[in-house]
């Protein structure tokens, strides 16, 4: 579920589309929040689908730390990357939060580094921090300056304006618990999907 104050605005030809602010969304606010009608699809699933979908599915969705494919189901797919992103999702989390004031009429943005990229894109964000080429593998270099930005957005959660607060509900106790002790906060480097047996492995006994 996409925040109500966004609209979907024609960017260019390379691009495509985007996601823009229709009005002012603060420092804090859930800007996206998994929602039950979003399609998660597992590996096998999105492997199995006829070859005519491989091509969407791989441009719209993106795949968690458990290696599921989230296909949103509003607007929210239509969001573009950018190497200085104004929402990211604390580590292991299905919500991303502002971690600026995103003015009215400014593109809503999230760095596809931690959405486990699967081939690497000739970024055209523009930013000062562009990385040029964005890969999956580049998530450590940027971990740091993301779960800073993380933090600290987390300390304005409770002061504004949640109009997407229903949908994570769910995750209360998880919240209450970043809320009281922001620097625990789990790192963005746990949204990284790693399909080798032996890392999932080591991941599923807690060694990663
Ligand atoms: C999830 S879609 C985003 C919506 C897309 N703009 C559209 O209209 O279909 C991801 C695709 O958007 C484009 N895109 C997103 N961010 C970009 C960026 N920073 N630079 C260049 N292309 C980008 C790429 O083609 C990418 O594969
Ligand atoms: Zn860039």
């Amino acid at each position: 579920m996409l925040h109500p104050h966004t609209e979907l605005r024609r960017i260019n030809d390379e691009v495509g589309y985007g996601l823009f602010a229709t009005r002012l969304i603060p420092l804090g606010t859930i800007t996206w929040a998994l929602d039950p009608l979003d399609q998660i699809l597992d590996p096998y699933t999105s492997d199995q689908l006829e070859d005519q979908y491989h091509g969407d599915i791989k441009r719209y969705s993106w795949v968690t730390g458990q290696g599921k494919r989230i296909l949103c189901w509003d607007f929210g797919r239509f969001m573009n990357h950018s190497c200085e992103a104004n929402t990211y999702a604390p580590g292991g989390c299905e919500f991303e939060i502002a971690v600026r004031d995103i003015a009215p009429g400014e593109e809503l943005t999230c760095d596809y580094t931690t959405l486990n990229l699967e081939a690497p894109l000739v970024c055209q964000c523009g930013t000062a921090l562009c990385r040029q080429t964005i890969k999956a593998d580049d998530l450590a270099a940027i971990a740091v300056r993301c779960d800073a930005l993380i933090r600290s957005a987390f300390t304005h959660l409770r002061t504004v304006q949640q109009p997407l607060w229903h949908w994570v509900e769910n995750n209360q106790m998880e919240i209450n618990a970043m809320l009281a002790c922001p620097e625990t906060i789990p790192s963005v480097l746990q949204h990284r999907w790693n399909s080798s047996p032996l890392v999932s492995a080591g991941k599923s006994m807690g060694y990663l």
